[in-house]
């Protein structure tokens, strides 16, 4: 695999997370490429990855054995539009564009030996530590490199029906953004306890960390983890008390369902 070239059309900051973890799992820069119309973009990208750059998409997919579009959905059409009739033999087509379908993806595709894998990534690719869920109907060799590539910034999965990717959206892909909010919530209650504004950051990231890595490496479910925490009577019951009292359970339940919902409408 770690002779394959991959290219990247659009070197934006899901590009720069995936470029990064494939150089730091061993792959070479110089089987990397990267394409995007911000030419100070893709002078920035050569310099601090020494990947290989090109302003234009064609002649950045003419050796590809893998493309990775990390463009915005809204620019997708026009950049498979544009490359559609170049796109050389046993091609990998990744995709992580959110809400842009299989069927609209292979519209473009004229070539029957191409393989097309739609991925839904999550930001903490950007530290190693991505969750990013895979579909795909193509072959077994497009499959296996579409997780080679992904599995360079973080952990994998799959799901065997693309209409469970707006569930996934609404979880790993949008879920960061919920244990941030957490995160600045228990920041400024403790700010507002009288800790400093260093001090109450420092507690609630460390503490999003440790509960992290406990979630994932302990074996045990978050339900499990969360009771052995909790002494009966004591401060943390009555933290959770409050908590569930005031809808915190259902308010998560909601606002996961409305991603899923938002997901359906913008794929629409
Ligand atoms: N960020 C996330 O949390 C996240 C999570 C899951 C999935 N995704 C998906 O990842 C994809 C990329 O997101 P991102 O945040 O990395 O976006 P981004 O930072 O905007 O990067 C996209 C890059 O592509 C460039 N571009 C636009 N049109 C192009 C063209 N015709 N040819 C080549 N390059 C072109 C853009 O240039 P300009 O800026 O000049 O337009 C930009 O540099 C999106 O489809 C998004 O849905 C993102």
């Amino acid at each position: 695999m770690q002779n394959l070239n991959i290219t990247f059309i659009g070197g934006g900051n899901m590009a720069e997370a995936l470029i990064s973890g494939l150089k730091q799992s061993g792959h070479s820069s110089q089987h990397i490429c990267v394409s995007d119309i911000n030419e100070d973009r893709l002078r920035d990208l050569h310099q601090r990855y020494d990947v290989k750059i090109d302003s234009d998409n064609i002649s950045a997919i003419a050796h590809s054995d893998i493309l990775l579009l990390a463009v915005k959905p809204q620019q997708m059409d026009a950049v498979l539009a544009g490359i559609s009739e170049y796109l050389p033999s046993g091609l990998t087509i990744i995709s992580i564009a959110a809400g842009i379908h299989m069927l609209r993806l292979k519209q473009f595709l004229n070539s029957e030996d191409a393989g097309v894998v739609r991925v839904m990534p999550n930001t903490p690719a950007l530290v190693g530590a991505g969750m990013s869920v895979l579909f795909s109907d193509a072959d077994e060799i497009h499959k296996k490199r579409a997780e080679y590539v992904l599995a360079a910034s973080g952990e994998t999965a799959w799901v065997d029906e693309e209409k469970h990717m707006h569930a996934v959206t609404a979880v790993s892909g949008s879920g960061p953004a919920y244990f941030f909010l957490l995160a600045e919530v228990m920041q400024a209650a403790g700010e507002s306890l009288g800790l400093s504004k260093e001090l109450a950051a420092k507690l609630a990231a460390q503490t999003a960390l440790g509960s992290g890595k406990m979630l994932v490496e302990s074996g045990r479910n978050a339900s499990d983890l969360r009771t052995q925490v909790t002494s009966p009577g004591g401060t943390t019951q009555a933290a959770l008390d409050e908590m569930y009292e005031c809808g915190l359970p259902d308010a998560v339940r909601k606002g996961v369902a409305a991603a899923s919902k938002r997901s359906r409408e913008l794929a629409a």
